[in-house]
């Protein structure tokens, strides 16, 4: 049994107690959160100790692992507290509020042994990984392009991060997942209209393989969008990461024959193939491989350095934006 504590019962903590509370081989000792209404909820609806600090739950409880589900920037601190305990850290994205804090969590938890896994939940996403399956047996042939678009009115959690850092850490992971190459250049356009920090951005990249990325994010559209399109050779993906829908567009046969496309050439849509495949919730996979990894000390499938890459492209796309520059 893993004997595991969540701290932070806001949106994504709540989902941690439900999804946690079903493994057969876990055990919630214990929750926190300095809110006192949603300890006493949480407390008495899992039969859980609560806490409404955690440096007191560190100190009291015996753990093997601990889930924190806090604003963004108390990652650190308290990432750092338990991992001087050896205590194992599933950390929600992104890792922390910026990449020095990062650097630093990760040397302390190797000195210490700690694994650390990082709730870059689209990776456990079913969608993503039909996609992924589908590029390695070469239904798309070479890909030429990834698309992704993640926008939203403002979430009802703190600002103490940009929408840069909160929410385009998921696609960049994302992207890196796919094509397991890293980005040559990156130019950034943001903007920050509502909120102090970014609140809109447009980002692009060149990768290694000649890959194009496209990143867009924002906290001010009316409506939730969370669209993954990924062009290749053969045709296009087109997938919702929210309602795990998926598209196939196939390519103009045409297209790549050389001297064959000309602008009287009229490319006419192919045929466009809607993908079954079986739906299931990311934070239940994730939290399953997260405890499963624990258990059988295999290396986490989202490691602590997956969390550095992202956060540190994000804050790349936030300087390009700031200073106008391409960057390498
Ligand atoms: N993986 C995902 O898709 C996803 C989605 C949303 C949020 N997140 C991440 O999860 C984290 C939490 O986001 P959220 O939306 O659940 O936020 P939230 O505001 O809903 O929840 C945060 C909770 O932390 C509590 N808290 C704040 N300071 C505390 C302290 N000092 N001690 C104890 N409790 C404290 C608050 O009372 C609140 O209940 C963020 O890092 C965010 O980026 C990830």
């Amino acid at each position: 049994m893993i004997k595991i504590a969540v701290i932070g019962l806001g949106y994504m903590g709540q989902g941690h107690v439900r999804v946690l509370s079903s493994l057969s081989e876990v055990d919630i000792v214990a929750v926190c959160d300095k809110d006192f209404q949603k300890t006493e909820k949480i407390s008495k609806q899992y039969r859980v100790k609560p806490y409404r600090n955690f440096k007191k739950l560190l100190k009291e409880e015996e753990l093997d692992a601990i889930s924190i589900c806090l604003p963004t920037s108390l990652h650190f601190i308290v990432a750092s507290n338990a991992a001087k305990k050896g205590i194992a850290l599933f950390i929600e994205k992104p890792i922390c509020s910026n990449s020095k804090e990062a650097k630093k969590l990760i040397e302390l938890a190797r000195f210490k042994k700690t694994p650390i896994m990082v709730g870059h939940i689209e990776r456990f996403n079913p969608v993503v990984n039909e996609i992924k399956q589908r590029i390695k047996l070469g239904e798309l042939g070479r890909i030429l392009q990834i698309h992704t678009q993640r926008f939203s009115p403002p979430p009802a959690r703190a600002f103490d991060v940009s929408a840069v850092v909160d929410l385009a850490t998921h696609d960049i992971d994302i992207i890196q997942y796919l094509l397991d190459q890293k980005p040559v250049r990156i130019y950034a356009e943001t903007d920050n209209k509502a909120h102090r920090k970014e609140d809109l951005m447009a980002a692009i990249l060149r990768f290694k393989n000649g890959v194009i990325g496209l990143v867009e994010v924002s906290w001010l559209h009316p409506t939730k969008i969370r669209r993954l399109t990924v062009l290749g050779e053969n045709g296009m993906y087109v997938a919702d990461y929210i309602t795990q829908e998926l598209f196939f567009y196939r390519q103009n046969e045409n297209l790549f024959r050389k001297n064959n496309i000309s602008p009287t050439t009229p490319i006419t849509q192919a045929d466009i193939v809607k993908i079954a495949f079986q739906a299931k919730e990311p934070l239940e996979i994730e939290l399953e491989s997260f405890i499963q990894e624990l258990l059988s000390g295999a290396k986490m499938s989202v490691t602590a350095e997956d969390g550095l890459v992202a956060l540190t492209l994000a804050e790349k796309m936030i300087n390009s934006g700031t200073f106008h520059k391409v960057l390498k």
